[in-house]
């Protein structure tokens, strides 16, 4: 088999060209890495966990859900306007960690009681719709939680915590 000579073969001019765009190329390359890696989350980031999305359609009212964000348990309950009436006619001053409903909830969205579903006592997972406020209620101890996660009785010091989150759409929100 015989190889011609074609017009398209590159000269040595062309190779140096080549090699040039190469080297530049390269440098694009390096210069570009240092905003790459500002970009990846650093390693207490990472340990923190990054934010989820979680499609809220599929829960229906009166569901509550379960999600796992930084390897805690979130609860997402879609609350009936029993339960969100409920939260919001009792008298916060009178709780033992005294907040409103709307301050645990996004304004606009209130029928989502996002929260993180660690009992403040000693860490156990309460039950969603369980207990005297059919809210939640952690059978370690006998904590008992109501419909916005608000600690009521038995020997939980605090609400169950609101993580960051935020909602993306009327049905997606954000965790973290
Ligand atoms: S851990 Fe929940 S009541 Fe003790």
């Amino acid at each position: 088999m015989t190889t011609t000579m074609s017009s398209a073969e590159p000269t040595r001019r062309d190779f140096l060209y080549v090699a040039t765009g190469a080297v530049a190329a390269v440098g694009t390359a390096a210069a570009l890495w240092p905003f790459v890696s500002q970009m990846n989350p650093d390693a207490s980031t990472v340990a923190a966990g990054v934010p989820i999305e979680v499609d809220l359609a599929p829960i229906t009212e009166g569901q509550a859900i379960k999600v796992f964000w930084r390897g805690k348990p979130i609860f997402i309950s879609h609350r009936s306007k029993k339960e969100i009436e409920a939260a919001q006619q009792v008298d916060a001053r009178s709780l033992p960690d005294p907040q409103t409903d709307a301050q645990r909830v996004k304004e606009g969205h209130d029928q989502w009681l996002v929260v993180i579903g660690i009992c403040t006592h000693l860490g156990c997972i309460p039950i969603a719709h369980q207990g005297e406020y059919d809210g939640f209620f952690c059978p370690c101890h006998g904590s008992v939680y109501d419909t916005s996660g608000r600690i009521r009785s038995g020997p939980a010091p605090a609400n169950l915590a609101v993580p960051p989150y935020e909602f993306l759409s009327d049905s997606k929100v954000r965790i973290g």
